[in-house]
């Protein structure tokens, strides 16, 4: 395998090979990290991190990745750097690429991340946009390899609001990788027609299936991963709740959907996740629509069937991956 010099920008780009290798590589570096084996493959290089949007386990990751390689870090906060405001894209990525090894960044649109790595002369890699999130199903992937001792035909359910970047991204993890993908949720919540199409494509080559369903019950029958993410992102108008919660309660997964799953069964979220009213945002919408979660129960988030902070550990291991191979 050998990415020198790629951008990571969506999963689309990446053969199910290149994929497999980073996974590989990932768990490779996690058991050295593990054992205490130094591992500064990238020893005085630097990376540049745009975040347009907030982050924990993205910035840290990248952060911590970097410093176990050797490298240096530079975070650009949404409101301290003069990236899009006064000055542009295009500028910036010329601007980086000459300070720096390689740019991530996180924001909007994904024709930004791919408008920076057009200027770019140095690696771009995508820490979330509002299409795509590709280093956290790279994370998820290898939280599930490890989990299951496979990915191929491992039932993978997701079940909330699949139009926006955690169901695009997993939809596009899954069929590379051959895992058995559901997305559940309400008519018209689906991914669109036209990534749905190539990722049907991809799946026609991996063994992977894609299936669209609308009944919880349905969909969690067998689910070995039953997978979900907030039902507001971030960037997103805060009177959406209310039209969300409305249409999404249905789909919140509880331990009576989890009774229907295989055995084994894991719940996984890329979080954060407003599974209780112990958040100021949390608190605030659940008293609006007396709630007292929202998109997964605290019960089920805090079952033994959950490995959350399994798969958020590993968004280190496998971001720390991404920048080692391409770099
Ligand atoms: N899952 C994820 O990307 O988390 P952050 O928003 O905290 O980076
Ligand atoms: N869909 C969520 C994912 C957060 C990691 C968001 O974009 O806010």
């Amino acid at each position: 395998m050998n990415l020198k010099g790629r951008d990571f920008l969506t999963l689309l780009d990446f053969t199910p090979e290149e994929i497999g290798g980073l996974i590989d590589l990932a768990a490779d570096l996690k058991a050295k990290k593990k054992a205490g084996i130094p591992h500064k493959m990238l020893d005085g290089k630097n990376i540049a991190l745009i975040f347009e949007k907030t982050s924990t386990r993205t910035r840290c990751s990248f952060e911590v990745a970097a410093r176990d390689l050797g490298m240096g870090t530079t975070y650009l906060d949404p409101a301290g750097s003069q990236v899009g405001k006064k000055e542009s894209i295009a500028d910036t990525a010329r601007v980086l690429s000459g300070i720096y090894d390689g740019i991530e960044y996180r924001g909007y649109g994904q024709e930004i991340v791919e408008e920076l790595a057009r200027y770019s002369s140095v690696p771009v890699y995508n820490g979330l946009t509002n299409e795509f999130h590709p280093t956290q199903v790279l994370a998820d992937l290898l939280t599930i390899k490890e989990r299951f001792g496979k990915l191929r035909e491992v039932n993978f359910v997701f079940m909330g609001d699949a139009r926006y970047n955690m169901a695009n991204s997993l939809m596009i993890g899954c069929s590379k990788m051959g895992l058995d993908f559901t997305a559940c949720a309400p008519e018209g919540y689906f991914p669109s027609e036209e990534l749905t199409c190539k990722c049907r494509d991809i799946a026609a080559k991996s063994g992977a299936t894609i299936k669209f369903e609308t009944d919880p019950a349905v969909a969690a029958k067998d689910a070995e991963v039953i997978y979900t993410d907030v039902w507001l992102s971030m960037g997103e108008p805060a009177d959406a709740w209310e039209e969300r919660i409305r249409v999404l309660s249905p789909y919140q997964v509880t331990s009576s959907l989890f009774e229907k799953a295989a055995r084994g069964a894991v719940f996984m979220h890329c979080l954060p996740a407003f599974h209780d009213i112990k958040t100021t945002v949390g608190k605030e919408i659940c008293d609006k629509f007396n709630r007292d979660s929202m998109e997964v129960t605290d019960e089920v988030f805090e079952s033994e069937y959950s490995i959350v902070f399994e798969e958020a550990e590993n968004r280190m291991h496998t971001i720390k991956a991404v920048m080692a191979a391409t770099l």
